[in-house]
């Protein structure tokens, strides 16, 4: 049975270990997996994100979504990644990025600019998107996430400095379960 109504769900920041961890590969896409992505893009438009990935929400699914342009065209257009492979990579494209699990944190990532993803669909059909700049760097970003990286781990050392505080005060919110969920949860 599909639930109906997709719901907001929280948003872990840094200092979480899920973020931290290597997300499981999705065996199935069962109804329940259905009803988690309505949630996560649900979330990922409440939220203003370019994309989100499981793990943000406390999920450690290898799944993301994205909508790089949604900014710009105010038209859904929320794309899904289960199970994604990046295929292929070159070139090279640099972008000030933020994260929905870093809030207030924005900084310049230098990435390939150009990749090739192959993923499974919530349909369960493979598909390959090919990508590039800011659309490249939206997907290498989220795939990151499922990994268990950030984007300032890509970030040089004394570049992050200034950022080092902030840092610290969202980490000092994790909760003795390793749990760290954004304070100003909306529903
Ligand atoms: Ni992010």
């Amino acid at each position: 049975m599909r639930k109906k109504q997709p719901e907001a769900l929280p948003i872990r920041v840094v200092g979480d270990k899920v973020l931290r961890s290597r997300a499981e590969v999705v065996d199935e896409i069962t109804d329940g997996v259905r009803d988690f992505i309505d949630d996560l893009v649900h979330t990922m438009y409440l939220r203003d994100g370019a994309g989100l990935a499981a793990p943000q929400v406390g999920r450690s699914l290898r799944i993301f979504a994205i909508d790089p342009y949604y900014y710009e065209t105010k038209e859904k257009q929320p794309q899904i990644f289960i199970n994604p492979r990046i295929v292929e990579s070159g070139g090279s494209f640099t972008y000030e990025e933020g994260c929905l699990s870093l809030p207030g944190i924005f900084e310049k990532v230098k990435r390939p600019g150009r990749v090739i993803v192959e993923a499974m669909s919530p349909e369960g059909e493979l598909f390959r998107v090919e990508a590039e700049d800011y659309g490249a760097t939206v997907l290498q970003h989220e795939y990151d996430h499922l990994d268990g990286v950030l984007f300032i781990d890509r970030v040089a050392k004394l570049r992050l400095l200034p950022w080092k505080r902030r840092i610290r005060e969202l980490e000092g919110e994790t909760d003795d379960n390793g749990v760290n969920i954004l304070a100003d949860s909306v529903d």
